[in-house]
């Protein structure tokens, strides 16, 4: 068995973050988002990854090396453009040869990791094995419609879903898929569909089987995505923190802190993540907030958010919330007159003042 875990992409529902920065090394409760997709292949024995990555970009393979630390080898696979994630499974097609292997969008985390579809792809037998996920908006997804314990057609974005069953970014295949992929035409948007390779399969009769995802699923392509995915994750955090590490702190719930923090006169509720060398003063840090190396909190609150490493909040006198900062991010209060409001903002920024 073998996987094939996409870091490539647009990434433009994550913008501005996005311009200088690929979405799957944004972290997420201070884990970079790839490694989530990369310890759940390992977990379920999975040595062989391939990852796909855009031509060019060398951070991914910079954080990641030959995946020697997580127990796998790495191989990164450049696509030309973003064109579809059956182009894809495509071109990887001389990396999987005959083996049987999960597809694993790299923005997508859930609970629980991913042996039980590979356990249950093995056991059923089938061509095709896809994860479905029960989701209140099924017109957002491609959306199955069943029978018994098969598939019998996928709809994209249907107006008049036929089941409530999305269709998640973890699919199980043996190598029919790639008769799918080689035989289908790019949509109108010019993207060879991962659903027409689907469809494709069921018309020429091939089984397509599936595993219901009973956990919570996140695939985290919008920011408020992220700040859920955050949330969730953060949920099964464990406690690193005694009290009596920061006397003049009050520390509640379950709270990670790195080494060498500054922390004083301040308050944390978790759960929350708090990274290495982080000051924070005179601050209130609330539920389901991640901090990064080296950030700066002073007199100022801050709750489910994410700031990343570098970033400074200093002397707001309003709470954040919902919000997600990149590196380097600095957000304070202006001292001295005139009292008006200042920005230096990159392209495609946002903003919300009340
Ligand atoms: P999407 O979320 O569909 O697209 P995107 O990441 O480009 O983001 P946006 O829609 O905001 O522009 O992609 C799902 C996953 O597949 C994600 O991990 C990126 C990856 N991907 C590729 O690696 N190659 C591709 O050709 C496409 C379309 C996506």
């Amino acid at each position: 068995m073998k996987a094939l875990i996409t870091a490539g992409g647009h990434g433009t529902r994550l913008r501005p973050i996005t311009h200088t920065q690929n979405k799957h090394l944004i972290p997420i409760a201070n884990k970079l988002m790839l490694q989530y997709a990369l310890e759940y292949s390992a977990e379920a024995g999975i040595q062989d990854v391939g990852v796909i990555i855009n031509a060019g970009d060398t951070s991914i393979e910079r954080a990641f090396g030959s995946g020697e630390s997580l127990g796998l080898r790495i191989t990164y696979i450049p696509q030309s453009a973003p064109k579809g994630l059956a182009h894809v499974v495509k071109i990887a097609e001389s990396f999987i040869g005959d083996e049987p292997f999960i597809f694993y969008l790299g923005d997508n985390i859930l609970v629980g990791g991913v042996q039980r579809f590979v356990d249950e792809f093995q056991s059923q037998k089938t061509n095709c094995h896809l994860v479905l996920s029960k989701v209140p908006d099924p017109n957002r997804f491609g959306v199955a419609e069943l029978d018994g314990n098969r598939i019998i057609s996928i709809e994209e974005k249907p107006s008049k879903p036929k089941s409530d069953f999305a269709v998640t970014g973890i699919y199980l295949y043996d190598s029919s898929i790639f008769k799918a992929v080689n035989s289908i035409q790019p949509s109108t948007r010019g993207e060879l569909e991962i659903s027409d390779a689907h469809q494709y399969l069921l018309e020429k009769g091939f089984s397509v089987s599936f595993s219901e995802i009973t956990g919570w699923w996140k695939d985290t392509g919008k920011p408020e995505d992220l700040l859920e995915a955050n949330r969730l994750v953060l949920d099964s955090l464990k406690n690193s923190v005694q009290p009596a590490d920061f006397p003049t702190t009050t520390v509640s719930g379950r709270v990670s802190i790195g080494k060498q923090c500054a922390i004083e006169n301040s308050i944390i509720r978790g759960p929350a993540i708090i990274g290495e060398s982080v000051t924070i003063k005179n601050a209130y840090i609330g539920p389901y907030t991640s901090i990064g190396n080296q950030c700066e909190i002073q007199n100022s609150e801050i709750e489910y958010s994410v700031l990343m490493e570098g970033g400074c909040i200093r002397d707001l006198n309003q709470r954040v919330s919902g919000s997600l900062f990149g590196q380097n991010v600095l957000v304070k209060r202006r001292q001295g007159k005139p009292n008006n409001l200042r920005f230096m903002l990159g392209d495609q920024s946002h903003i919300e003042l009340i």
